[in-house]
């Protein structure tokens, strides 16, 4: 991790003077280093939602949110869901470079051999109403993991470490279709070391063990690039709570869950549900100007879901490569006229002509054809969520161990500006 200290920067309060090293990255806005403000002065800095922010550095992602620009390790997100393959940008992420074949071969074979998950986990399963979010089980299951893999809890081990990176990797798509197996009351179908991570996953949720078909490839590969346009999106809020969770020492399996225990938020994962729910909603092109006159309103909580990001200031780059997705998919599958595909395609021309999200620059970002495409695949709305944490694992596990790895990090914590009460004293309740 280099950067160069490249001026200093002033800051003068109540007449005295603080230095603070402005640092530069490779690429990206300069950052002032202000970890010394509150020895030196006594302030603190205020900066809720961590819009002006950094917590780290890091190698892996990067976003150019004016120019609509997503790296991963510094290859485009469109050259990498066009030309690459899913596993490939997971060991990409993981290990900082694309691999060879024979790395290739070696990744695919070690992530097969940890796709199964322990029997005794499918106990938990029924545990679970069958109606419970998918979510909801998640959260549950994954954390549970640190329950049976012990050989690989010591993070201060760096191949414990990777063990239970690559275990997660190769256990989310096997737990999350167990999740919609146990919704529809069907029996769990083992992973196949034959298939490809992305088929072998569309198999496990939708084959019977009765049948023997064969997955769809267009299909397959559409899974496969949805999986890449999720895989990482630098310090988002699932991401940023799983290195907060990592800080304090905790197992990578219970960082992973609190990881998507904040991603199930409509606010951020949780958007790709809520846009279809919304387009359903709509139901009608006729019904669009109505909905656009409500997200515009101030006293109106409702939101144009699947428009707007922290970051981009821009077309998400990953919302026009799940618009040719979700074009190609439908293609494949003979769909002609999807209600909501035209909703969305009316939708999304009148937002991006109205002033409104024309000044505040809200663009549509991945979510908003995301769900379509889920559908399309035969996917329920509450797994939508689900299938983005399975991408976003890869994410999560490698930010969390370049965590782990920087020296110079330390337990998160951060401080607040305190407006309650002043000290006062306990009255008895008689007295009150
Ligand atoms: N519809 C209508 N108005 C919006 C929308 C929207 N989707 N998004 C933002 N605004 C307005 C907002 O009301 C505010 O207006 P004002 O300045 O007058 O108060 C302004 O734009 C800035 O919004 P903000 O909430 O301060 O921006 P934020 O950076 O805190 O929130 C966001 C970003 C993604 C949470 C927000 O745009 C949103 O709620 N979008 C809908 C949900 C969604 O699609 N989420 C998926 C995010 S992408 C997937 C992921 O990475 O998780």
């Amino acid at each position: 991790m280099t950067d160069k200290i490249k001026e200093k920067a002033n800051l003068k309060l109540n007449g005295d003077l603080y230095d603070f090293d402005v640092h530069e990255g490779t690429i990206g806005p300069d950052v002032l280093d202000i970890s010394k403000l509150y020895a030196q002065s006594g302030k603190f800095t205020y900066d809720p939602g961590f819009t002006s922010t950094a917590n780290c550095k890091s190698t892996i992602t990067y976003i150019d949110g004016e120019e609509g620009t997503l790296l991963y390790r510094g290859y485009p997100i469109d050259q990498l869901a066009e030309q690459g393959n899913y596993l490939e940008t997971c060991y990409l992420l993981l290990n900082g470079e694309l691999p060879n074949q024979d790395e290739y071969t070696k990744f695919e074979e070690t992530i097969n051999e940890y796709a199964l998950v322990n029997e005794q986990l499918n106990r938990f399963f029924t545990g679970f109403r069958p109606d419970a979010h998918p979510m909801a089980i998640m959260c549950g299951v994954v954390g549970a993991l640190s329950a049976f893999y012990h050989d690989s809890l010591d993070i201060n081990d760096p191949e414990q470490r990777r063990i239970a990176c690559h275990r997660l990797i190769a256990k989310m798509p096997t737990l999350a279709a167990m999740a919609y197996k146990h919704s529809l009351g069907q029996p769990f179908m083992y992973p196949k070391n034959d298939l490809d991570y992305a088929a072998n996953f569309l198999n496990m949720c939708f084959g019977l063990p009765t049948e023997d078909k064969n997955v769809d490839t267009t299909l397959a590969k559409a899974m496969d690039k949805i999986l890449i346009l999720h895989a990482d999106h630098e310090q988002n809020a699932s991401t940023s709570t799983v290195r907060l969770a990592g800080s304090s020492g905790a197992n990578p399996f219970a960082c992973i869950a609190s990881g998507i225990a904040c991603l199930w938020g409509p606010a951020h994962g949780g958007a790709n549900e809520a846009c279809i729910r919304m387009l359903e909603e709509i139901n009608s092109v006729d019904n669009i100007p109505e909905y656009v006159k409500k997200a515009k309103d101030k006293n109106d909580p409702f939101r144009l879901m699947g428009f707007g990001h922290r970051v981009y200031k821009n077309f998400d780059p990953r919302a026009k490569v799940m618009q040719k997705i979700c074009h190609e998919v439908l293609d494949h599958l003979g769909i002609k006229d999807d209600p909501l595909l035209a909703i969305a395609v009316e939708l999304e021309k009148i937002a991006l002509e109205d002033d409104y999200f024309v000044e505040k620059k809200l663009y549509p970002n991945i979510d908003f054809y995301s769900g379509i495409v889920m559908k399309s695949l035969g996917f329920p709305m509450d797994m939508f969520t689900v299938l983005f944490a399975v991408g976003r694992t890869v994410g999560w596990v490698s930010q969390w161990n370049e965590m782990i790895e920087d020296t110079s990090q330390r337990i998160g914590r951060p401080r607040q500006l305190y407006v309650g009460s002043e000290h006062r004293q306990y009255i008895g309740m008689h007295k009150r």
